[in-house]
């Protein structure tokens, strides 16, 4: 009777392991499929003679990636997963649940479409405000600020020679880099905030959601260009630097570190005006913007990767005015929780 209960229990085992590993499967077959198609159109994207049919398709695959691929694999999970397993799935769900207290975070669209998005919420899309200046600039003054200057100027050489002129490419690397000072300037005044037993002025918020800002501009364009090996290993090198390199240098100088970031905006701003020209050129094709994009800056639907573009580019104006604001506060012998933040400032 035991072997019998045995056995029973290792079928069942076997039939929910089974499951899940098909399920598993899919997925990665899935997954390999788009990023298989999203390299050849990210060489075609790089290289800047991106073909009309084949990039256009991908990219409204892209759109529908996520729904249509997760869509897919539930069918082809639903169709072999025991009953049992779904029971015991909803069982698990609803006990996590009613245990502790924590809501399911399943939202819904205005229109009452389920919110695909579990990196961000609606409440915190916004629209970019595209009329911000993009020619301001900051003029060097002190030494430091020449030394800020200059740092960043010689950073753009290697820069330019690594990407030349592929801007998809340049901009999703790039941002890799922009997310890592917002977070690291963040968890700085966190750690002060504790340290003195005072306020931040919301100074904290205000840089962890520039970070946040900067990491879904990565995200957005992760849906239109796929890093190669030695691009992914690039950025853990350079991560691994510049995070090491940010955190020591805003605890010597924040006045200095703000100035430093505050010029690295200004040279995203014309990295993503020349990303402008060559769509314009058609040198990089137009294609329709990703479906994350359009839900995080409240795009239309029918938006292109040229007003992607834009919002990102204004919101690198933002994050410019930001910093060399929170620069100046310092140059004037204050502290930035005397100055309340630009908090939702976009
Ligand atoms: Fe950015
Ligand atoms: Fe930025």
């Amino acid at each position: 009777m035991m072997r019998q209960g045995g056995s029973r229990l290792a079928g069942s085992t076997a039939a929910v392991l089974g499951a899940r590993l098909f399920s598993h499967s899919a997925t990665a077959g899935a997954t390999a499929r788009g990023l298989a198609n999203g390299k050849s159109v990210l060489a075609g994207i790089m290289n800047g003679n991106a073909t009309s049919g084949s990039g256009k398709g991908w990219i409204a695959g892209v759109r529908n990636f996520s729904a249509v691929a997760q869509q897919q694999q539930q069918q082809v999970v639903e169709n072999v997963k025991p009953s049992v397993t779904v029971a015991e799935n909803a069982k698990e769900k609803k006990e996590i649940v009613s245990y502790w207290g924590v809501p399911s975070g399943k939202v819904v669209k205005k229109d009452g479409t389920e919110w695909r998005w579990t990196c961000f919420r609606p409440w915190e899309a916004y629209q970019a405000d595209l009329s911000i200046d993009l020619n301001k600039h900051h003029v060097p003054a002190t030494f430091m600020d020449k030394l800020a200057y200059w740092t960043v100027k010689s950073l753009r050489w290697p820069t330019d020679l690594f990407f030349q002129r592929r801007y998809g490419c340049r901009a999703m690397m790039l941002e890799t880099v922009a997310a890592v000072p917002g977070m690291v300037g963040g968890l700085l005044l966190h750690c002060k905030s504790l340290r003195r037993f005072e306020h931040s002025g919301g100074w904290i918020k205000a840089l962890l959601e520039e970070a946040e800002n900067e990491r879904m501009h990565l995200m957005t364009f992760m849906e239109v260009s796929n890093p190669r090996w030695y691009e992914r290993a690039l950025v853990f090198t350079v991560q691994g630097i510049f995070f090491n390199a940010y955190f020591l240098g805003y605890m010597i100088s924040p006045k200095f570190a703000h100035r430093v970031v505050g010029y690295l905006e200004e040279e995203a701003i014309h990295s993503y005006t020349e990303f402008l020209k060559e769509l314009d050129k058609g040198t990089i094709e137009n294609v329709p913007a990703p479906a994350i994009a359009i839900d995080y800056w409240q795009l239309p639907q029918n938006s292109t990767l040229r007003d992607v573009v834009m919002v990102v580019r204004a919101d690198e104006a933002h994050h410019r005015d930001v910093n060399h604001f929170a620069s100046d506060i310092h140059y004037q012998g204050r502290e930035l929780r005397e100055s309340p933040a630009p908090l939702g400032y976009h």
